[in-house]
């Protein structure tokens, strides 16, 4: 089968990515305090939650970090509709977490990790995504800190991925399949 044909569109510069990212740390810092236990959700969050980790060390906030991998595209583009938990349970029992997720797209994959971390004991559970596509949403969740608000692309970088590629990349963009 021939490869399938697609563009990679830039979207949001790495610069306006630094800045949103130092807004809603001052946000969360405001909100928390002195001190949170962050639950990045793998693989994706991992570059937004390391900036935003070092943002809210700036502001003082005290971060203890617990990750939590979880799967639900597979290689495809399109939701499974399932969630599997791929690692162990982080250990959040009293704690005020504030989960980081890439991009709240139909839901699930947040509303399984708040009920996970709640199941585990978690004091207070928050959501903070980079990416909103609310256009998307199948089960009701809101974030309580979001980045950006999109449309319905595909999109890569910072971390994010298509197949496991673009994750290097230091801006956002659009896969534009051809
Ligand atoms: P949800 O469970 O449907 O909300 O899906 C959330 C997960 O799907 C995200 O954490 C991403 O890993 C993946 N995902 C959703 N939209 C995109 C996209 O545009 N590009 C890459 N991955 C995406
Ligand atoms: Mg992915």
């Amino acid at each position: 089968m021939a490869e399938q044909r697609f563009d990679v569109v830039p979207m949001i510069a790495a610069a306006e990515l630094a800045d949103r990212v130092e807004a809603l740390a001052a946000d969360i810092a405001a909100d928390y305090g002195g001190a949170l236990v962050m639950v990045p959700v793998l693989k994706g969050a991992f570059v937004f939650a390391a900036d935003l980790m070092r943002a809210l060390g700036r502001r003082g906030v005290a971060v203890r970090v617990e990750f939590l991998r979880l799967a639900s595209y597979g290689a495809a583009t399109e939701s499974s509709g399932r969630v599997q938990l791929l690692g162990p349970v982080p250990e959040v029992a009293g704690a005020r977490v504030l989960i980081v997720e890439d991009i709240l797209d139909s839901g699930r994959s947040a509303r399984f990790a708040a009920e996970l971390l709640r199941g585990a004991g978690a004091a207070e559970v928050r959501l903070c995504a980079l990416l909103d596509k609310p256009s998307r949403r199948a089960v009701a969740v809101a974030a309580n800190y979001v980045g950006f608000v999109i449309p319905d692309r595909f999109v890569v970088g910072y971390g994010i991925d298509w197949k496991e590629r673009f994750r290097e990349r230091g801006d956002l963009a659009v896969v534009e399949f051809g």
